[in-house]
């Protein structure tokens, strides 16, 4: 699994999905059983100044118009660049819940053009492995309190039809790795975590360049 900069991995998908649990359990196997330096961030970080407004907005504190709000999700994720970036090169893998593709299906939800969404992003760091959570359609269905703002059946439910759309018409989803994120009898989550495993094993393998590319240039 040798090379010298890290891999940027992102995990994406709709809330409740099981993201969070998987990523962690991702950054312990790495570190503890692979010894690779790695460590797991989450868009938004609410820990920045631009962070802070937005999870005031997402608790309902303060309110802000859809525009406005794509483009401080999208600051968020710029503050974070030269960070990330000096990590990455120093070798540490990057496991991240959440990236841009959040970004657009989320304001494309609110009915937002996607166009438009994505612009704000493009040249970000470009993932070496992005992974989108998806249930099947005879999943139960995710359960939803409206604790924070988007998280609702109905809004959700928008969320995954962007989230389709896009994956499914456009050439920029094309490495997109689709997990089957159904947890049932058949698909627990050790075997959830088995397949992504398998995924970050090869990209990890297959890291060719030492330099990173620019996302949707
Ligand atoms: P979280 O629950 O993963 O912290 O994400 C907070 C919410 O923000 C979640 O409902 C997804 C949404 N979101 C956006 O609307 N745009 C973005 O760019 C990101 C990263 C998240």
């Amino acid at each position: 699994m040798g090379s010298k900069r890290g891999a940027l991995i992102i995990f994406e998908g709709l809330d409740r999905i099981g993201k969070t649990t998987q990523s962690k359990l991702l950054c312990d196997y790495l570190s503890q059983d692979c010894n690779i330096r790695c460590e797991r961030l989450a868009f938004p970080d609410r820990t920045t100044q631009i962070g802070g407004l937005i999870d005031a907005y997402l608790q309902r504190k303060i309110e802000c118009n859809d525009r406005t709000i794509h483009l401080l999700f999208s600051a968020n994720r710029w503050e974070c660049m030269d960070s990330m970036r000096a990590k990455l090169l120093r070798g540490d893998t990057l496991i991240v819940d959440r990236y841009a593709y959040s970004g657009v299906a989320f304001s494309q939800a609110k009915g937002l053009d996607k166009t438009w969404c994505q612009s704000c992003d493009v040249g970000l760091i470009k993932p070496d492995l992005v992974l989108y959570f998806h249930r099947g359609k005879q999943a139960n269905c995710l359960s939803y309190t409206g604790e924070e703002r988007y998280e609702t059946k109905h809004f959700q439910e928008e969320v995954e039809t962007c989230f389709e759309q896009f994956r499914s018409s456009s050439h920029q989803w094309k490495d997109i790795n689709v997990i089957n994120a159904d947890n049932n009898q058949m698909r627990n989550r050790e075997t959830i975590q088995e397949e992504i495993r398998s995924y970050v094993k090869d990209t990890l393998k297959n890291l060719k360049s030492n330099d990173l590319e620019e996302l949707w240039k």
